[in-house]
């Protein structure tokens, strides 16, 4: 039927998940979709010394960086409203080191798009943990290099990789990294 009617507010719950919320995100939801966020882009930008590195050998782990030229694809889940603030509070804490929320409109592309209110997690560059760009080789050694409480940090980026190629998304700075990589993975055998 058709209908002049504007679309309702919606009340759902959504987070977008960008990193690894994508490949694990350790919690129940309702729904998944592929969702694009557009004016900004996934970096391997933010320091991790308690999960892919230490405090004295920090990894890295990925943001989002505004920039209007570009867009990223993630996942958005829909949460259970009497589950949400669990989820929140436990992705408060697993994230804390340097993260914080930020609300996020994201886009999906089913058979009917929609726009879903996300709340999604960001490291800003005025973070203590921030570390930001660097050339691929530096970026390269520091993944292949660094280890945490959460393991390699090379794990954590090529399951990035192996989910973003499951969405079919193309992202060159996580598959650049993660060619690189595993050709330092491949030189340190022989
Ligand atoms: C994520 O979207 O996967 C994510 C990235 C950084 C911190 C928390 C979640």
């Amino acid at each position: 039927m058709v209908t002049n009617k504007a679309p309702q507010a919606t009340t759902d719950i959504w987070i977008f998940g960008y990193g690894s919320l994508i490949w694990r995100p350790d919690f129940e939801y309702l729904e998944r979709q592929t969702a694009v966020v557009e004016g900004w882009t996934r970096r391997f930008w933010q320091g991790s010394h308690d999960h892919r590195g230490t405090p004295n050998q920090p990894g890295r782990v990925v943001t989002l960086i505004q920039d209007a030229t570009q867009a990223c694809t993630g996942v958005a889940y829909r949460l259970a409203a009497d589950t949400a603030k669990d989820i929140f509070d436990a992705l408060d804490y697993r994230e804390k080191n340097g993260y914080e929320r930020l609300e996020l409109a994201a886009t999906t592309n089913e058979p009917t798009p929609r726009v879903l209110n996300t709340l999604t997690y960001i490291a800003t560059p005025d973070n203590f943990a921030y570390l930001g760009p660097a050339p691929v080789a530096e970026l390269s050694q520091q993944i292949a290099a660094s280890i945490g409480p959460s393991g390699t940090n090379t794990e954590y980026l090529f399951e990035l990789a192996d989910a973003l190629r499951k969405l079919e998304v193309q992202d060159a700075h996580v598959f650049e990294l993660e060619q690189q990589v595993r050709k330092l993975a491949l030189a340190s055998r022989s």
